[in-house]
């Protein structure tokens, strides 16, 4: 069965759709078979910048228009993505038969895959964190920013108090260099484990880059040439050591597999609201 790789934050625009698709690429260029989940409901965004064009979402899946195969998308880079589209109302009121097909038809999906990345949306909601939850390991994208990192702490801080998940990765996203973003993973790290018992894997810097923000800008985001990059180099280095991570036996926690990623995504919404600390 193939490896669930949950990309979550607690602050938004720290650069968790950026650090899925190009970890995915960097799966899915050593021949690994990758299926991107965007289970960010509020800013679904996945498709626009790989530039794909899904024939429909989890959504319309949903309301019968559409079957899952049928909204699996294809990039030319070797990566499969599934949208989410937005609309949490629906996801939340689906029918039990379509329920009941979705689960069916999404189990199946583990089996193709090697590794399913989901890009959760920020924040502690009850969706994000049981997508978390799903995950063979969830990782943590936060900016070397204050407000950034207390708000990743409270992710890995309630992941730690309600779902007993006390081990998780982290990449610095932003950084100025490689000891920022160092530091900025051993506070966090440091912090966790003191206050929540909860383990903290560096899995690496991503240098901040204007050629990144061009690339999104002309939707070139996950073409050849992004490996090469600065960022790209940080991405694909975070994604070998989360591989380690997750190769090694070292994490203690296992999946729940992709039914329960379904139940999370039509989870009602629990009114939440994000907290910074
Ligand atoms: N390392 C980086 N260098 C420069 N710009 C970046 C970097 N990472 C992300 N960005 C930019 O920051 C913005 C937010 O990134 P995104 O991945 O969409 O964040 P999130 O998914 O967490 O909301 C995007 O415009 C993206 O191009
Ligand atoms: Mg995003």
């Amino acid at each position: 069965m193939g490896k669930i790789i949950a990309v979550t934050s607690g602050k938004g625009g720290v650069g968790k759709t950026m650090s899925t698709i190009n970890m995915a690429l960097s799966a899915a260029k050593s021949g690994a078979r990758v299926l991107i989940v965007d289970g960010d409901l509020g800013l679904s965004n996945v498709d626009v910048v790989m530039g794909l064009q899904p024939s429909g979402t989890l959504k319309e899946v949903l309301e019968g228009q559409v079957t899952i195969a049928e909204i699996v998308a294809h990039s030319p880079l070797g990566i499969d993505v599934i949208s989410s589209g937005t609309g949490v109302t629906q996801l939340a009121n689906m029918n039990p038969l379509s329920r009941s097909f979705l689960v069916h038809e999404l189990a199946r999906l583990p089996n193709s895959y090697d590794y399913v990345f989901i890009d959760t949306g920020a924040g502690i909601s009850e969706s994000v964190l049981t997508l978390n939850s799903t995950s063979d390991i969830f990782v943590v994208v936060t900016t070397p920013e204050p407000h950034a990192m207390t708000d990743a702490y409270a992710v890995i801080k309630v992941m730690a108090e309600e779902y007993d998940r006390r081990e998780c990765a982290i990449i610095v996203n932003q950084a100025i260099n490689d000891d920022e973003g160092k530091r900025v993973a051993a506070r966090l790290a440091e912090v966790a484990l003191k206050f929540c018992d909860s383990t903290v894997h560096f899995a690496g810097t991503v240098p901040r880059d204007g050629s990144l923000v061009r690339a999104v800008l002309a939707r070139q985001v996950g073409a050849e040439g992004s490996l090469s990059s600065l960022c790209g180099q940080g991405w694909s280095q975070s994604w070998c050591r989360i591989l380690q991570l997750l190769n090694s036996g070292e994490l203690s926690t296992g999946s729940a597999g992709l039914n329960s990623v379904w139940d999370a995504l039509s989870a009602p919404p629990s009114g939440r609201q994000n907290i910074g600390l």
